[in-house]
């Protein structure tokens, strides 16, 4: 018998649950406007509303933490980050930020003017906010197979050349500061973006003589993709692909509260020093001095440990595998998903689960607020809330799908949680028929107007 995998640690610490009855549900998200950031924790049962800052650290960052270096300039904990970042990635200039979108933030500071167009693939939402802040442009170059869920081209995140070909011929080079690569892809269901993609990106830019920045909040899960279904790279290490996916870029954004498996951080990593000098006056006026940025030494600590563990082999396999395990339940019981399986999400397609919802109310906020009125587990809309509106026209973009992300925290659930994530899926599916109306808003913000909406059930 083939052995199965099993996680690669144990459990040394526990943390309580909060199971709940659905009556009370039904009040608490009532009183939350039907927003589920609203949501109070303990009004959550199965929490998969992000893996954003939500792993389980290890025995030995909890030690580094111990450790951490506090002094204000020059910590020894900024040092041992800087080194483990620089030898996994070949960037010798590092600034720390507070997390990913203050690392946007900073460097977008530098180099992104109002009228510029920034070409890339779905980028996240926080990297389109920067941007649109800054009167810019965010264009989507991702490959027309990623907008089809049962289309299975395994590097939905790549970027299709004509594309980006074709947003330099309108827009020329003089209006375009970067092409930003985000590994994996987020937006459009946790893709990997292909080395051989990267390649070409490369030498695409090195024509228009342009930089290429990677948003890399999940390299090392792009990593074990490119491991896994790039036939050149079987035998490679992940420190090994790590390493020659950093060459191909000229800098990286990163919020390390992913596959740095943290709580709270980010960095910037580049190579250009000219470049660096002027990023660092930003980090200092919006972040913290330059070997801290925003955060403690203690936390600098267990990310230079969380780096190492987050890019072993052993530990993304298990990571990836429960993920997979969880849409492989849920595609054998006919329920519409994003396949390939991405990295650290599930994506359902709510368009094709609740058919009789209009879009304009909202199909996939009205399946995940079903889910949690079902079970308690809290997952999030990547749909038209989260789209926005059009910065010009102000009407609702509505994005090629309306999805409903499952995130699942690193080392943090079990398999039993998985099974119970499914069988509440399952329930709602098989009564999909009778959900037939969404939602309307109540407020909005004009910027990122997800986080903060209010909704009221439609009568
Ligand atoms: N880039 C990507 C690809 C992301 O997924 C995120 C955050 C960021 C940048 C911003 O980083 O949160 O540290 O400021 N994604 C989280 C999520 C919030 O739930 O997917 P941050």
């Amino acid at each position: 018998m083939i052995l199965p995998y099993a996680e690669p640690y144990k459990i040394k610490m526990v943390e309580p649950m909060y199971p709940s009855r659905r009556i009370d549900r039904e009040q608490w998200i009532k009183e939350a406007r039907f927003n589920l950031f609203n949501l109070k924790s303990h009004q959550v049962f199965i929490d998969l509303l992000t893996d954003s800052g939500t792993g389980a650290m290890s025995q030995e960052q909890w030690g580094a933490m111990m450790t951490g270096d506090e002094s204000y300039a020059g910590s020894h904990s900024f040092e041992m980050l800087k080194d483990t970042i620089t030898s996994m990635t070949g960037f010798p200039y590092i600034l720390p930020t507070h997390q990913g979108r203050a690392a946007e933030n900073v460097l977008f500071s530098v180099m992104v003017r109002a009228g510029d167009v920034v070409p890339g693939n779905s980028h996240f939402d926080t990297t389109k906010g920067h941007i649109e802040f800054r009167k810019a442009t965010a264009f989507d170059c991702t490959i027309d197979a990623a907008g089809d869920t049962a289309n299975h081209h395994p590097f939905k995140g790549n970027l299709d050349m004509g594309k980006l070909e074709n947003v330099f011929q309108v827009y020329g080079r003089e209006r375009i500061p970067m092409i930003i690569v985000t590994i994996t892809c987020n937006t459009n269901g946790g893709q990997p973006v292909s080395m051989e993609n990267l390649k070409e990106v490369r030498s695409f830019a090195d024509r228009y003589g342009i930089p290429v920045i990677f948003d890399a909040a999940r390299f090392a899960e792009n990593a074990y993709f490119i491991k896994n279904r790039e036939k050149a790279y079987k035998r490679h290490s992940i420190r090994q692909i790590v390493k020659e996916m950093f060459s191909l870029a000229d800098g990286m954004t990163m919020s390390s509260k992913k596959d740095g498996i943290v709580n709270m951080g980010g960095f910037i990593a580049l190579n250009d020093e000219t470049l660096y000098r002027q990023a660092t006056t930003f980090n200092i006026m919006f972040e913290g001095y330059i070997t801290y940025g925003g955060m403690s030494g203690r936390d600098m600590a267990a990310l230079a440990r969380g780096l190492e563990e987050g890019t072993t082999f052993e530990y993304l396999e298990s990571r990836i595998k429960q993920v997979h395990y969880l849409g492989g339940l849920l595609r054998d019981r006919g329920i519409p998903v994003q396949e390939p399986f991405g990295g650290h999400a599930i994506f359902v397609e709510a368009g094709k689960f609740l058919p009789l919802v209009p879009r304009e109310e909202f199909v996939a906020q009205t399946l995940a607020l079903e889910l949690y009125l079902e079970s308690g587990v809290r997952a999030v809309e990547i749909g038209t809330l989260l789209a926005d509106r059009d910065p010009e026209t102000r009407e609702n973009r509505y994005p090629r799908l309306e999805m409903v992300r499952l995130a699942i925290p690193r080392r943090v659930y079990t398999r039993n949680h998985m099974d119970y994530v499914a069988a509440a899926l399952s329930n709602v599916f098989e009564r999909r028929q009778a959900i037939t109306r969404g939602y309307r808003i109540l407020y909005e913000a004009p910027l990122m107007r997800h986080f903060t909406i209010e909704l009221e059930k439609m009568p």
